[in-house]
């Protein structure tokens, strides 16, 4: 079945970047010259997705803003011969058809994409957290799209990870290894340790079927007291066929000031108009 849509879960408080998050949603912090929820999208289309469904709290909506149509600000730019600008804005907003859904109360990651039930209907669906980025030829979500034309079952994206870090994501029981490819048994949200049935983590990027919509609605709130996607992936493992793509090629961290900080300079560093004046920056500072 073709692909169409692609859930981006946006609807969080952002506090890990307060103060900056108190105004502005993190999602529109940007990297480099666009947004953070540009790059989702574009790594979203690249896979094939067109259209998006964005979940969002009240209060969020000036993240649908930045990616639908500014005829107004076109008008001035293009009065003003500001053809490069013109062009960018022209771009973000029509990488995709943009729906909105919104979650009324903080209830997790597996409520927020249960949201999106009505609109998404009864195709597979592409999901991505953007907490990272994907700088990887083909997008890791690109990848995981041939993993579902190679199983058509939900397909999650695995990373290893040491022991000390795993109690952070969601991790996987495998029970059978194709290449990159794993067929995941079971799902824990945030294991201690000790408790990890691997250090196979998942890593905010899936293709999922319909089923998981039946199975959000049967789980109950898990790790933290919220409604885990994880536990809902755990239960369609129970009763049919849940793949894992141990994906190539990095994704960089946005979902953390750390991490949004190094992204830019990694990204600036490796940008022919921008690695002079990171290096030039970072010679001054060092002077
Ligand atoms: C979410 C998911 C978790 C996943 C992680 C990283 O957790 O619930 O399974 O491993 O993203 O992508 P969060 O980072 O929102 O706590």
């Amino acid at each position: 079945m073709d692909l169409r849509h692609c859930v981006i879960p946006a609807a969080g408080l952002g506090t890990r970047f307060l103060p900056a998050s108190k105004a502005v949603p993190k999602e529109l912090l940007p990297v480099l010259d666009r947004p953070v929820i540009q790059w989702a999208v574009e790594e979203a289309v690249s896979a094939g997705a067109t259209d998006v469904v964005l979940v969002l709290a009240e209060g969020k909506e000036s993240v649908a803003h930045h990616l639908l149509p500014d005829p107004a600000l076109e008008r001035r730019l293009e009065e003003r011969g500001k053809q490069r600008e013109l062009e960018a804005v022209r771009t973000a907003g029509h990488l995709a058809d943009i729906s909105i859904v919104i979650q009324a109360e903080p209830r997790g990651l597996g409520d927020a994409v249960l949201q999106a039930a009505d609109v998404v209907g009864d195709r597979p669906f592409l999901c991505i957290l953007p907490d990272d980025l994907s700088v990887t030829d083909p997008p890791v979500l690109a990848q995981l799209w041939q993993g579902y034309e190679r199983h058509g079952s939900p397909i999650l994206a695995l990373a290893r990870m040491p022991r000390s870090e795993i109690s952070r994501y969601g991790a996987v029981a495998v029970a059978e290894t194709r290449g990159r490819d794993h067929r995941v048994t079971d799902a824990v949200e945030k294991p201690r340790a000790d408790d990890a049935p691997s250090d196979l983590a998942v890593m905010g990027r899936y293709v999922l079927t319909p089923g998981i919509f039946d199975a959000l609605r049967q789980t109950a709130p898990g790790a933290l007291g919220e409604i885990q996607l994880t536990d809902a992936i755990a239960m369609l493992a129970r009763s049919g066929p849940v793949w894992g793509v141990e994906y190539e090629g990095t994704l960089l961290d946005v979902g953390t000031p750390a991490g949004w900080l190094a992204t830019n300079i990694r990204l600036a560093r490796d940008d022919p108009t921008l690695r002079t004046v990171v290096r030039s920056a970072l010679a001054a500072a060092s002077a």
